[in-house]
């Protein structure tokens, strides 16, 4: 099969790592990748936004199969753009269409949708500029801490925990001024929950799905989880919290109510569906859907998927998920984020990498890379590479992470040394 991979991230170079090892993949194209993904199959210089070019690109080279592994495309409607083009409409694209996007696309619609299937979420109220005053008399009443969300795409920015009604307010009225653009024109305001994150995906054809091992994320910058709030600086697989008792719940106040949901409400699902979760005391709560898989959770989760992804992603497509048994490694895994000094704000680029050949007993995936004119690999990105290993335990994996880290050198090289140290 010839395959094309939409994305240019950390999780694209480790789908392109599992895409590639599959005995169905005879071609693997990326669009637009990275230096990371040139290693498992062909860059291809396209936007992963860029429908006709896309389009182009398919025909040109008989793609067999899209696999997409950012949001954006999703919520602007990759899917239904190649299902309404009759001469693009055979080749299955892995991912969920416009509508079903929204859970990410809009967190408003997706508390909505929470709210209506029975999905245990933390209590919220949505409100814009037009109710300003409302928003305010809510605020000020509100438990402390509160949690303000951006309602559209605001590229991980659009989060804030508010420590004070005054902070509140004012986070508010940031937000329906434009601090994050049309995205901020609704802010849902949520219930501030205590306890731990942790990211369960599941693989769904519209009708069955598969639950992928779970993980949980590193967000803020600094060690002790201090500072602001990025992607995520590093992931383990599995959380040890996440025991067996926990994902029945997982399954049965979560997934099923979500997929009994999206059903109910003719919302034809396919492809990944991400929840990120809080464990309160031993209870679930969605914190966010996302339509995609996690980065860098792909890169603790696509080492530990033992069977062939591409027979996964042709059930999808074909929604015979039900017959694929989807096999998992039982080795943990974890990676470690090696990102350059000041992200997540302002931070320089260019500088030359090296030691990636001198590691060993690891995976190291690409994500703000580039070649420079000498042909040298350079960072280009906050979050520069991530570190993987497995371990027979948690503890171990992430030595092996910490040890090949520490051979990867670039000037402002920056790495959080407290991966996993609340769940080891
Ligand atoms: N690591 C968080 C996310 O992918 O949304």
């Amino acid at each position: 099969m010839n395959i094309l991979l939409l994305g240019s991230g950390g999780r694209e170079h480790a789908l392109a790592w599992k895409i590639a090892q599959s005995k169905h993949c005879s071609q693997l194209f990326i669009a637009p990748g990275n230096p990371g993904t040139a290693t498992c199959g062909i860059n291809v210089p396209v936007a992963a936004t860029d429908f006709d070019a896309l389009k182009s690109f398919c025909l040109l080279q008989a793609i067999d199969m899209v696999v997409v592994g950012p949001e954006d495309p999703l919520v602007k409607g990759v899917v239904d753009y190649f299902q309404q083009d009759s001469s693009i409409a055979h080749i299955p694209v892995i991912g969920p269409n416009k509508t079903a996007a929204q859970l990410e696309g809009s967190k408003a619609f997706a508390k909505a949708f929470m709210l209506r299937n029975q999905v245990q979420t933390p209590a919220y109220k949505t409100f814009t500029a037009a109710d300003s005053d409302a928003a305010i008399a809510y605020l000020q009443k509100h438990a402390m801490p509160v949690v303000l969300k951006a309602d559209g795409l605001a590229a991980g920015k659009g989060v804030v925990i508010c420590q004070s009604p005054e902070e509140a307010i004012e986070e508010f009225r940031q937000m329906v001024s434009g601090k994050f653009g049309a995205a901020g024109n609704r802010v849902v305001v949520e219930q501030f929950l205590t306890g731990i994150e942790l990211t369960v995906i599941i693989i769904t054809d519209g009708q069955s799905y598969r639950i992928l091992p779970p993980s949980k994320d590193y967000k803020r910058i600094s060690d002790g989880d201090t500072g602001l709030n990025t992607g995520g600086m590093g992931a383990v697989s599995p959380p040890p919290f996440a025991t067996d008792a926990f994902m029945q719940k997982v399954q049965s106040l979560i997934i099923e109510p979500t997929m009994q949901g999206l059903k109910k409400e003719g919302i034809h699902y396919k492809g990944f569906l991400y929840f990120g979760l809080f464990n309160d005391r031993n209870e679930p709560y969605v914190i966010e859907y996302n339509c995609r898989m996690g980065d860098p959770e792909t890169q603790v989760i696509m080492p530990r998927v033992a069977s062939d992804i591409i027979e996964v992603f042709q059930a999808v497509a074909a929604e015979t998920l039900a017959n694929q048994p989807l096999e998992i490694d039982p080795r943990p895994c974890t990676t470690v984020i090696l990102a350059s000094h000041g992200y997540p704000g302002t931070f320089e680029k260019g500088f030359p990498i090296t030691g990636i050949d001198q590691t060993t007993d690891c995976m190291v995936f690409q994500a703000g890379t580039a070649q420079n004119e000498r042909n040298e690999l350079v960072t280009a990105g906050g979050r520069v590479l991530a570190v993987s290993a497995y371990g027979q335990t948690l503890d171990e994996a992430l030595r092996t992470c910490y040890i090949n880290a520490g051979r990867i050198y670039y000037d402002s090289r920056y790495f959080r040394r407290d991966i996993g140290f609340d769940v080891i």
